[in-house]
């Protein structure tokens, strides 16, 4: 009898990463391979990687580090490193860390069977990154994590070359799914049971830009809208530039995509948005929230700001904080810039000391959390519908849910409620990430 073959996926970065990951698996279940949560048991560890930002490239050598230990101890070991990071460099990667197997690029995910095989049958290393993908990326066995939400991808890659931003350089051109295989795809995830999808892209607005065939962002809303077997839609991310009014109505009049809007505004500073390659001006972007938040005056409101681009004085700086203020966003993801080589903004004059971008980065947090604390206080004593979605991280007897806006909500489990079902709670307490409250139905 053959004994079972362990994998494991170490998965950093976005959510296209994580949904990698999950068509990775698919392809390791489909030759055998079982999960495993422990990499001391695994024959396969995959690591799944990003190289957005420096912190991140760094945590991962880290973890490549903490492989060749294991391998050293289990020479068997298959050590395979994929993603962003990979796309990035390459063979290169043998050089730094020989204890790795296998290369994979972004554009190679489908050929991981393959590879596999061509290692077990070599013992070579193996590089497949392809400059280019190929039009449609193959369908390939998919295991989900999770069985309320899913991720469907809708588009891939980036065409916008921000300056900032490696992305465009490791994602590649611009490609949209055809809109019926989308809508296929998310009818059947509603019959598998799955509640919630959320359509996946780096741009998701600029989809069906490449092609004539399958419409645009706000059409393939609609088309999602329509499926009845699933019950909630959300989607990420969005550029600015490219929401435009169809879309915005298409969610209004929608039954089920959420009123959520992640807009990474980047910067509060007209300058700098400018230097960034963008394509909008704070004012552009004023009137955009002001646009959503008059058809719908409870949407939740997200972003992305990075600080310390180069160039940004603390003249600059004071403007993003101002903007913070004024727009007053749900929450925000906020970065301190890091420089990435072959960026165009990774050679622009007056880069901003590390200590400075850091105090820049705890002012814009402090005032951010002050703004979300201000807006959940407004729900409380307010009765919110959530989708159920299982216990709390820290206590087994609440039950945590999110609301069509994405907030976290807590409540004591009453025992009638039901995973992957709404239910309504009413708030009784808020505080800056999550709100807490009673079920009254
Ligand atoms: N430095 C810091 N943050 C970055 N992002 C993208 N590139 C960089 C970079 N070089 C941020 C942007 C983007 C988010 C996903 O990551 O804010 O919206
Ligand atoms: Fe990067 Fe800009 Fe493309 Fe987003 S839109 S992935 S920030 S280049």
């Amino acid at each position: 009898m053959l004994d079972s073959k362990y994998f494991t996926i170490v998965t950093y970065g976005c959510q296209m990463n994580q949904h990698d990951s999950e068509r990775l698996a698919g392809q390791l279940k489909s030759i055998g391979y079982e999960y495993t949560e422990s990499l001391s048991e695994a024959n396969f560890v995959l690591v799944n990687t990003c190289c957005v930002r420096e912190s991140a490239e760094k945590k991962i050598y880290g973890k490549i580090g903490e492989l060749k230990t294991l391998k050293a101890s289990n020479p068997n070991l298959i050590i395979g490193i994929t993603g962003c990071m990979a796309q990035k460099d390459r063979e290169k990667l043998f050089v730094k860390a020989p204890h790795i197997d296998l290369v994979l690029g972004t554009h190679n995910v489908h050929q991981l069977v393959e590879l596999v095989k061509e290692f077990e049958q070599t013992k070579n290393h193996v590089l497949a990154v392809w400059d280019q993908a190929e039009r449609l990326a193959p369908d390939v066995p998919t295991i989900r994590k999770g069985n309320i939400s899913a991720w469907v991808p809708i588009m891939y890659g980036c065409n916008n070359f921000c300056t900032y931003c490696i992305v465009p350089y490791v994602r590649g051109r611009e490609r949209s799914r055809p809109i019926e295989d989308i809508v296929k795809e998310v009818h059947q995830l509603g019959l598998e049971g799955f509640k919630e999808i959320t359509l996946l892209g780096q741009n998701v607005n600029s989809y069906g830009k490449d092609t004539d065939e399958y419409g645009d962002f706000a059409d393939l809303l609609q088309a999602v809208d329509q499926v009845e077997t699933i019950e909630r839609i959300r989607y990420m991310t969005s550029h600015p530039r490219d929401m435009n009014e169809k879309a915005i109505e298409v969610i209004a009049n929608s039954k089920k995509i959420c009123e959520c809007f992640h807009l990474p505004v980047q910067s509060g500073s007209d300058t700098i948005l400018k230097a960034m390659n963008r394509g909008y001006t704070t004012d552009y972007y004023r009137e955009l929230v002001a646009k959503i938040r008059k058809v719908m005056p409870h949407a939740s409101l997200t972003t992305d700001i990075i600080v310390g681009f180069p160039g940004e004085t603390d003249e600059l700086f004071k403007e993003t904080l101002e903007f913070m203020k004024e727009i007053k966003f749900d929450s925000a993801y906020t970065f301190l810039y890091s420089k990435r080589s072959g960026t165009p903004a990774a050679t622009m004059a007056d880069q901003v000391p590390p200590q400075v971008k850091q105090e820049r980065l705890q002012q814009l947090m402090d005032a951010q959390n002050e703004i979300s604390l201000a807006i959940n206080k407004t729900l409380t004593g307010e009765t919110v519908t959530v989708m159920v979605e299982g216990p709390s991280k820290n206590d087994e007897n609440r039950l945590m849910g999110r609301t069509g806006a994405n907030k976290i909500i807590l409540w004591d489990k009453q025992g009638t409620e039901k995973i992957g079902e709404l239910a309504k709670v009413k708030i009784t307490t808020a505080q800056t990430w999550i709100l807490k409250g009673q079920l009254t139905t």
